[in-house]
Order: structure tokens, then C-alpha cells, then sequence
């Protein structure tokens, strides 16, 4: 086989498997705002706005004082213009895919927690203990870019996660 033929069949199969990749977008719309990116991803990633629903982010957003035990309060300023991004783009109105599976699991229910939506517990009730809390390398649900490679992207596909510390995942 030639050199230039070997090279386009290459071009051929990498270009095969970017696709479904390319086609699937994100499951969540990415963050682009700055100033949230800077405020809310300091100790933990800058979570997507349409992983939860607006009642969510606001009882969110009010208790900054006790966030999870710890101290994340900024000035009002700072809180008003933050919670307006993430009202804005929470689940509720959202068009991506995840956005609506999340909204059609919670019913009524309005956690503060991404990791207590009914589709979350669902999607991760299958991967033991051992290599989230008991895992030096994730310790919590809540550190999804541990195993979601591509979560900065908004995209949380089974086929991108790559468990740290352990590796990838088959069900
Ligand atoms: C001072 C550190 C700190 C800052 C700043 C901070 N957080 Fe957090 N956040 C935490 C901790 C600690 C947790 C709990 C993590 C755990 O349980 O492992 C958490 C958890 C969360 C969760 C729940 C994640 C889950 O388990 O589903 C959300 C949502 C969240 N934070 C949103 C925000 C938003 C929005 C901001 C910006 C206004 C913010 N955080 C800023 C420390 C912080
Ligand atoms: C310990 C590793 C781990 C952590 C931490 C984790 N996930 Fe996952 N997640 C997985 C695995 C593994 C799957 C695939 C589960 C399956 O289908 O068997 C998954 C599936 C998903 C899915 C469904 C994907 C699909 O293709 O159906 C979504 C959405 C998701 N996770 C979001 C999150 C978010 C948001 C966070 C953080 C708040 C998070 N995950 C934290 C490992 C993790």
C-alpha cells in the first residue's frame, strides 16, 4: 500500500470516529461566563447552570454563608449578577438533553445538590463506594471531572468517563 493511501485511509477512520463525538454536542450547555467560571469553580469545577433547576441555584446562591460547610460568601453585587447567569441558564428552560432528563426526574422535588437528582443517583447507582469515597482520587459525587474527561465541555457521555485512580467504566 502506498504512503499516501495508508495516510488518507487514516484520515478516513479518524475522521469515523470523531463523529458520533462531533454530531452528540453537549449534553449541558458549557459554561462561557468568566466571572462564574472564576467565583464558582475555585474549589470545586464551575458546575453547568442546567445540571439543576432555578429554585435549586437560588437556595444555593442564599446560603453562600454555610455553602456546604464551608465559607463561599461574596459581595451582593457579585451574588445578583451570578445569580442572574445561572437563572438564566438553569435547567428548567433548557433545550439540551440533560437538562431535561434532569427536570422530568425531580418532580417536585428541588435538591441543592446536583448528586440528589433522582437522574443522577439513577445513571452512577451501579459504581461502588470504593472508587468514589474510598478513592484518594475522587472522594466525592461531586467531583465530577474525576471521571467525566470532557465535563468542562458540558459533555457527560458513559463512553468519556475514565474513573481516576481506577480507570474506564463498562456496565
Ligand atoms: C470555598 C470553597 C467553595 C466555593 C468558593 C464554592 N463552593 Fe460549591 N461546594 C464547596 C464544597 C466543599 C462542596 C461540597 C463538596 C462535596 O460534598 O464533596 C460544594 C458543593 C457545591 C454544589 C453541590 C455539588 C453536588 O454534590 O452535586 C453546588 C451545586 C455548588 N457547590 C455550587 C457552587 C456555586 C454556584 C458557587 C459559586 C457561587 C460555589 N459552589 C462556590 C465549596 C465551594
Ligand atoms: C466516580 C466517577 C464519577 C463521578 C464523580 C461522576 N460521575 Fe457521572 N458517570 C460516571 C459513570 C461511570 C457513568 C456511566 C454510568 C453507566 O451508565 O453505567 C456516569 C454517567 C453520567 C451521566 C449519564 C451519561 C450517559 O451517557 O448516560 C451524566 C449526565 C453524569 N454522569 C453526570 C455527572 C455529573 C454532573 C457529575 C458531578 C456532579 C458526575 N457525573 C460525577 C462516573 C462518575
Amino acid at each position: 500500500m502506498s504512503k499516501e493511501i495508508r495516510n488518507l485511509l487514516l484520515l478516513i477512520l479518524l475522521l469515523l470516529t470523531a463523529l458520533p463525538a462531533l454530531a452528540r454536542g453537549p449534553d449541558v450547555a458549557p459554561v462561557v461566563n468568566v466571572e462564574y467560571q472564576d467565583e464558582c469553580g475555585v474549589c470545586h469545577f464551575a458546575y453547568q447552570p442546567g445540571l439543576l433547576p432555578m429554585d435549586s441555584w437560588q437556595k444555593v446562591m442564599a446560603g453562600l454563608g454555610d455553602h456546604f460547610g464551608e465559607n463561599a460568601e461574596l459581595d451582593a453585587d457579585m451574588v445578583k449578577r451570578l445569580s442572574e447567569y445561572l437563572l438564566r441558564n438553569a435547567a428548567d428552560d433548557a433545550a439540551y438533553p440533560r437538562s431535561r432528563k434532569i427536570m422530568r426526574s425531580l418532580g417536585t422535588e428541588r435538591p441543592l445538590r446536583i448528586s440528589h437528582v433522582p437522574y443522577f443517583k439513577a445513571k452512577h447507582d451501579e459504581i461502588p463506594a470504593r472508587l468514589v469515597q474510598g478513592n484518594d482520587k475522587v472522594r466525592s459525587w461531586s467531583n465530577c471531572t474525576a471521571c467525566h474527561t470532557r465535563a468542562a465541555k458540558g459533555s457527560y457521555s458513559e463512553d468519556e468517563v475514565v474513573i481516576s485512580g481506577y480507570g474506564r467504566w463498562d456496565d
